[in-house]
């Protein structure tokens, strides 16, 4: 069985205050369950969101990270500052990233790179904008994506990885991608995973949807056979839509 995951990407949101205040809801609200839940605040909270949640079945993981291990970077975080604060995971690759902030798909496969030989897990995002899909283009831009990035990575490091398609028509519009536009979509990745790396591992790894999930069509989304969860913007800033996105598995 796959591990369902349901991650909440809080986005530059939440100052030090609203960051406890959410965790402390989320701690109080989250009922027992199988699926890994995760939330990724800002760098500056991210230490302590760590220690607040320590020994609580949510993690704290971060939304980026550097492919440096130090240097002259100003305003960079390496993976080992990561790790040094008990940080686990990370984003990487989100479209925001590369929409705002250039990051290409080279650059995201020394991010990769470095974040595994840290021994730090990775959501790795992905999805085509809307003028491919209108193109009918994207299958070709995921597979370039992930390609790039992923499909030269050795057997072992898929462990390490979480893969989350995002379309990015989907973000932060109110539009989501039909369950059968995901699952098609999701398919479609999980074959990928089997020609590069093998079957077992695009068995095991997990494929989270993002873009507009709410509590009203999590539990549509979520039930596609190769849809293994969430990444979550919006709705992961309230704790009462957040834990309902959580428990659409159960
Ligand atoms: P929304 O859920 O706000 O559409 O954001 C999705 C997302 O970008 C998660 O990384």
């Amino acid at each position: 069985m796959r591990t369902k995951i349901v991650a909440g990407n809080w986005k530059m949101n939440m100052d030090k205050e609203g960051t406890r205040a959410l965790l402390t809801d989320l701690v109080a609200k989250l009922p027992q369950t199988s699926t890994l839940v995760m939330v990724a605040p800002t760098f500056v909270n991210l230490e302590s969101a760590v220690n607040q949640l320590s020994g609580l079945p949510i993690e704290a993981v971060a939304q980026n990270m550097h492919f440096e291990d130090s240097g002259a970077y100003t305003g960079e975080i390496s993976a080992g500052m990561l790790r040094s604060v008990g940080v686990q995971t990370v984003i990487l690759g989100h479209s925001e990233r590369r929409a705002y902030f250039h990051e290409t798909d080279e650059l995201l496969e020394k991010k990769v790179r470095k974040a595994l030989e840290n021994d730090i897990r990775v959501i790795f995002c992905f999805g085509e904008e809307l003028a491919d899909r209108k193109a009918g283009k994207q299958f070709e831009v995921v597979q370039r994506q992930l390609s790039k990035a992923l499909f030269n990575l050795p057997e072992n490091a898929w462990e390490d990885i979480i893969l989350a398609y995002e379309p990015v028509w989907a973000i932060g519009t109110g539009e989501t991608a039909s369950p059968e536009q995901a699952q098609e979509m999701h398919a479609f990745i999980r074959k990928g995973v089997a020609e590069a790396s093998s079957e077992k591992t695009a068995d095991s790894v997990s494929i989270l949807y993002g873009g507009s999930v709410k509590p009203g069509n999590a539990r549509e989304i979520f039930s596609k056979p190769d849809v293994d969860g969430g990444l979550i913007g919006g709705a992961s800033l309230k704790a009462e839509d957040f834990i309902a996105i959580v428990t659409a598995f159960d």
